[in-house]
């Protein structure tokens, strides 16, 4: 996919970039002032520790993406018609049965799917790549990088893990030689990190991986709501991708690729609508996709992604790219000029990343810097090892780091008062007390109202994915 650029005040410092221990001069490009797209929400108030409002800046869509305007709209006007798919006669039935059979059409279009490719509509891009690792043939090893997110680390079963080198041109000469060394069924690759936001060459991979007799998957939950794909052109098998990343918060995600795979394996959810007839000693399932989509299946998340998708696709060749770009170079430059801020990367050699920055602020533990940034500044970013522990130990930082990620409605405004933020923490420190409550900083104390619908105990937090982890 492809993306647009914004207006904004000239910038020139310099960022310091982990890995390659370089000064990278980084120019602030301008930036146009407004969201590219409308966005439920975006730039609504929230209380700061003060007593204060302020509009909030999102600087978190990497972890989730609120509703595009127009998904939210289309999901009012599913719901009044809101019944069953494939199991009823009803008029409303028969609605939700083409939305939902429709919206294949429309994830198929926005990633250019080669015409016999499947889509297989499932909760998320980790519950995607779980499913294709069922798939892969008996036996078929999975070769990955070690900078994958643990949705594109820990599903594959017979799993090779190649360590990724100084140098974008190196790892891929040490994919290729593993892949040359002995045969494996699938090259399983992230197409942009979701830690510093680097892109991976796709079309050459696919070469790579073709060559040596591999198909290739594609981790792409960072990569649709930054750039378009293209299946064709890039020749990648499989792709896995999120509705909640790409504007599409309710609940569907997909798989998209080969279908020889996917019907010659076992079903991922036994149950209902997965088979053609039931006896009780022997089933014959369908093929895919339903194979694959046993249950009733969340009609309200298909239709949100099918239409996530189609906007998103409408926007101009070019348009997210050059906004994100822009962003990206002001929040580079404007952390360049802070004493102490550290910004990661994997490669030096890496030409192209999305608006996704992980950076580190000397002296500070990143918990206490996104609790501050949130209590003082309405700036939410996120803090941890982003789901990618090899990748937050490889890059230097074990214990997490802070990560600003941009969506369709940042703004340079966003950009300025994370920068500020972050000056004004390491100038002046911060203007009210942090401690660590259940695992986590939090300002104490915290007087910022919730919303009344909010439960005031919520009793013991799981901890998964979650700050520090
Ligand atoms: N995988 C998501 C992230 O990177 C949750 O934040």
């Amino acid at each position: 996919m492809t993306l647009t650029a914004r207006r904004t005040a000239p910038v020139q410092p310099t960022t310091h970039c982990a890995r390659s221990g370089r000064a990278e001069r980084v120019h602030a490009a301008p930036v146009p002032a407004g969201p590219l797209l409308p966005i439920v929400g975006a730039g609504s108030p929230v209380p700061l520790v003060t007593g204060a409002e302020r509009p909030y800046a999102n600087l978190d869509y990497a972890a989730s993406a609120p509703p595009l305007q127009a998904v939210a709209d289309h999901v009012d006007e599913l719901l009044p018609y809101y019944a069953s798919v494939h199991r009823g006669a009803g008029y409303a039935s028969q609605v939700c049965t083409r939305v939902y059979e429709g919206a294949r059409a429309a994830v198929a279009e926005f990633v250019d799917a080669r015409s016999d490719d499947v889509v297989v509509f499932t909760r998320n891009t980790t519950d995607a790549l779980n499913l294709l690792a069922g798939c892969v043939p008996a036996g078929g090893e999975v070769v990955v990088l070690d900078i994958e997110h643990h949705a594109n680390l820990l599903p594959w079963r017979h799993r090779r893990v190649v360590e990724a080198a100084a140098t974008l041109e190196r790892t891929l000469a040490r994919v290729e030689a593993e892949l040359a060394r002995r045969p494996a069924a699938l090259l399983a690759v992230t197409g942009t990190s979701n830690v510093t936001g680097e892109q991976l060459p796709l079309g050459l991979l696919s070469r790579i991986a073709h060559r040596h007799g591999a198909r290739i998957a594609v981790d792409a939950a960072q990569l649709v709501p930054h750039r378009r794909i293209d299946l064709v052109a890039s020749q990648v098998d499989y792709l896995a991708f999120s509705g909640h990343k790409l504007y599409a918060p309710w609940g569907a995600g997909a798989l998209v690729g080969r279908r020889d795979w996917l019907d010659e394996a076992p079903p991922y959810l036994a149950g209902g609508g997965a088979v053609r007839e039931v006896g009780l000693d022997e089933v014959r399932w369908t093929s895919a996709p339903a194979r694959h989509e046993g249950g009733s299946p969340n009609v309200v998340g298909v239709a949100a992604l099918a239409r996530a998708c189609q906007v998103i696709g409408a926007l101009p060749e070019g348009s997210l790219e050059a906004h994100e770009s822009a962003l990206r170079r002001r929040l580079l430059a404007g952390l360049g000029d802070v004493p102490g801020v550290q910004v990661h990367r994997i490669w030096p050699d890496s030409s192209s990343a999305v608006g996704v920055v992980a950076f580190s602020v000397r002296g500070y533990a990143p918990g206490h810097v996104a609790a501050y940034l949130s209590a003082e500044h309405a700036v939410g970013v996120r803090d941890g090892k982003f789901c990618a522990h090899p990748l937050a130990a490889r890059l230097g930082f074990p214990d997490g780091a802070l990560r600003a990620s941009f969506g369709l409605a940042t703004t340079a405004d966003d950009v300025d008062r994370l920068v500020t933020g972050i000056d004004t923490l390491v100038r002046n420190g911060t203007n009210w007390s942090y401690d660590v409550v259940d695992g986590r900083y939090e300002p104490v104390p915290d007087p910022r109202p919730w919303p009344e619908w909010v439960p005031s105990d919520v009793g013991p937090v799981t901890r998964g994915c979650q700050p520090g982890t």
